[in-house]
C-alpha cells in the first residue's frame, strides 16, 4: 500500500489489518510510516485478534511493516523493490494508492514534473518491477490484484503523449495563470486509468487490475492549496466530504470482492463499475502514453506481455 500513513491509504491498511491481511506500509517518510504501523497495530489490539497476546502483535511479526519509497525518485523505487524480494518471496496485492498536487511548477531528478512523476510515471516503476512476484503469487481461481486509486477528475484530464515526451510534462503552462496545480492532477489521474487500461491489456489471469475511484474525501490532499482556501472551504469538506474511512471501503472491496476477478480493467466505485471517460477508453492512447512513459522512466518501463512473462 503506498500512500499508507495518511488519509485514504491509512484507513485501507487499517481494514486490511483488520481482515488480518500483511500490509507493507509503503512511504515515503521513514518516522510516518513508522508512527503509522505503531497506530495500526494499537489500535488492532483495540480492536482485539484472537490467538494473539498484546506483546505479540506490538512486536509486529504479521500485520503491519514499515518500508520507505519515494515515487518521485526512481532509485528510492529500485531500493524498495530489491529490499522488498530480499525480506518476501510473495505478494498478493500492490495498491497505488500515493499521490500529490505540487503546488508549483517542480521537477524530480530526472527532469519530470513532479505532480505526474509521483502519481503515474513512479507508480508505473514500481508496479513493472513488482510484476513478476505479483504473478508467481496469483493463479486463474484467485489471482493477485493491483488496485489502482484513481478519481473522477480524470475527466477532466489531458493526455498528449508527444508533448509529454519532449516537454517532460503534461501540458504547458498556461498563459495567464501559469502552472495549473490541479490541471496536472487531473492530468495524472487520466494517466492512471490509462495505464491501468494497458496493464489489462497484457496480463495474464494471474493478476487481475482494476481502478478505482473513492470518491469525495475530506484527507490532507490538497495540502499545498492556499491556507485561506484550505480555511475556507474546511466546513463544507469536513460536512459533506466522505472520511477516508468511508473511502478505503471501495478499495478494500476491490482487493477481495470475487466478483471482479477475470474482470481485468475495469473501473469501480463503491463496488460498482463505472463508465470512465472517452479518453481513459482510448487503447491507442493508452499504449502511446505508455512509450512515452517508458521513454521517461530511463531503464524502467510501461510493460508489455513479453516483459510481464517469467
Ligand atoms: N481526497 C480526495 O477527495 C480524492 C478523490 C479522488 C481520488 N483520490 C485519490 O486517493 C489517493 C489517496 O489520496 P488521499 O486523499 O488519501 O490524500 P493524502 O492523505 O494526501 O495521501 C496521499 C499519500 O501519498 C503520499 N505521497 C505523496 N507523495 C509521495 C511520494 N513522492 N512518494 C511516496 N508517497 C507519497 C503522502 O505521503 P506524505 O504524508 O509523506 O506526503 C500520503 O501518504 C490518491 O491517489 C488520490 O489521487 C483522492
Amino acid at each position: 500500500m503506498t500512500g499508507a500513513n495518511s488519509g485514504i491509504g491509512k484507513e485501507t491498511a487499517r481494514q486490511l489489518v483488520g481482515l488480518d491481511a500483511t500490509v507493507i506500509l509503503a512511504c515515503r517518510s521513514q518516522s510516518k510510516a513508522a508512527a503509522t504501523c505503531f497506530e495500526l497495530r494499537e489500535s488492532h489490539i483495540v480492536n482485539g485478534r484472537p490467538g494473539l497476546g498484546v506483546a505479540e502483535q506490538l512486536m509486529g511479526g504479521k500485520g503491519v511493516e514499515p518500508m520507505v519509497v519515494d515515487l518521485a525518485d526512481s532509485d528510492s523505487i529500485q531500493r524498495f523493490v530489491a529490499e522488498f524480494k530480499r525480506n518476501h518471496d510473495r505478494l498478493d496485492a500492490l495498491v497505488n494508492n500515493a499521490a500529490t498536487i505540487a503546488g508549483s511548477l517542480q521537477h524530480n531528478r530526472d527532469g519530470v514534473e513532479l505532480t505526474f512523476a509521483t502519481n503515474h510515471a513512479g507508480p508505473v516503476l514500481l508496479t513493472s518491477a513488482l510484476l513478476p512476484l505479483l504473478q508467481r503469487s496469483g493463479t486463474k481461481e484467485r489471482p493477485s490484484r493491483i488496485v489502482n486509486v484513481a478519481s473522477r477528475l480524470e475527466r477532466q484530464g489531458r493526455c498528449d503523449p508527444d508533448f509529454l515526451a519532449g516537454q517532460r510534462q503534461t501540458r504547458p503552462l498556461d498563459p495567464k495563470r501559469g502552472y495549473e496545480p490541479l490541471g496536472h492532477y487531473c492530468d495524472s489521474k487520466l494517466c492512471n486509468m490509462l495505464y491501468t487500461r494497458s496493464l489489462s491489456s497484457f496480463l495474464d489471469e494471474r493478476v487481475t487490475v482494476a481502478a478505482v475511484t473513492p470518491g469525495m474525501v475530506n484527507s490532507g490532499l490538497f495540502r499545498s492549496f492556499p491556507t485561506w482556501y484550505r480555511l475556507l472551504t474546511w466546513p463544507v469538506r469536513a460536512l459533506y466530504l466522505r472520511t477516508p474511512a468511508e473511502a478505503a471501503e471501495g478499495v478494500v472491496w476491490a482487493l477481495t470482492a470475487e466478483t471482479i476477478v477475470g474482470e481485468s480493467g475495469n473501473y469501480y466505485a463503491d463496488g460498482v463499475a463505472v463508465e470512465p471517460s472517452a479518453a481513459a477508453q482510448d487503447d491507442e492512447l493508452a499504449e502511446r502514453l505508455c512509450m512515452a512513459t517508458t521513454q521517461l522512466l530511463q531503464g524502467g518501463s510501461c510493460g508489455s506481455a513479453s516483459e510481464a512473462k517469467e
